[in-house]
């Protein structure tokens, strides 16, 4: 029998990258291609159906079965900790989770550092696992202002090529956890789609042999 499945991609660039890898994969469908607004795509030869939706929002389709598999950022996957299983590294979307400051700023630690962060969990996280009092201040964008306005000392965000920090006269001060794009599948998925599942697993790490982690 071929169970259909469903398969949740991240819309962007980043997405656009992914789905040529699911293709070069054997999991193609040639309809996505097409310039239109449709967020759904099938492949019914192949049992395939793609649905494009917001970054941050892959894991919740994937927890919830609402997709099978998926593609997530690990900054994703470590801030909200859904209960799904993570399959493989991508190893596109690399970008890394850093502390950064004003290139002026002097961290004093007896005070209570104030963090600015749409990644909250992840920011306490790592200020626990330094025994470091915080103050977080939970933003959701733009994170790079609170430290001009004096709203917070620091912020904890992805940094990528470093042109936002650079341009907002930040600097990076410490490295929290590297970044990249994972497969993910929901848990009872891939009891009943598992061969499916793994068919993809395989194709999508040959395509990423050879690539640094
Ligand atoms: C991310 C991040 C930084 C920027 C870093 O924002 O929050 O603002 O990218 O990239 P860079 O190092 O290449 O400049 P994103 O565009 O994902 O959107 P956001 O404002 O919603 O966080």
């Amino acid at each position: 029998m071929n169970k259909t499945l469903n398969i949740a991609l991240p819309k962007g660039r980043l997405g656009d990258k992914v789905y040529a890898m699911f293709a070069r994969a054997g999991f193609e469908c040639p309809d996505i291609l097409e310039e239109n607004r449709k967020l759904v795509f099938e492949n019914a030869a192949l049992g395939l159906r793609y649905f494009w939706v917001k970054p941050s929002d892959v894991a919740v389709y994937v927890e919830r079965g609402a997709a099978d598999v998926g593609v997530a950022g690990k900054d994703i996957l470590l801030e909200y900790a859904p209960d799904v299983y993570e399959m493989l590294d991508l190893k596109v979307g690399k970008c890394r989770m850093c502390v950064a400051a004003p290139t002026d700023f002097r961290d004093d630690r007896r005070r209570t550092l104030r963090v600015a962060t749409k990644f909250t969990n992840i920011a306490a996280g790592y200020y626990a696992s330094l025994g470091r009092d915080i103050d977080i201040i939970h933003l959701n964008g733009s994170v790079e202002i609170a430290p001009i306005l004096g709203l917070s000392d620091v912020i904890v965000d992805i940094v990528e090529t470093g042109r936002t920090l650079r341009e907002n006269h930040l600097e990076v001060r410490e490295t929290v956890v590297p970044i990249s794009a994972r497969l993910i599948a929901n848990k009872a998925s891939y009891e009943f789609k598992r061969e499916k599942i793994d068919a993809l697993r395989a194709g999508l790490a040959r395509g990423t042999e050879g690539t640094e982690a």
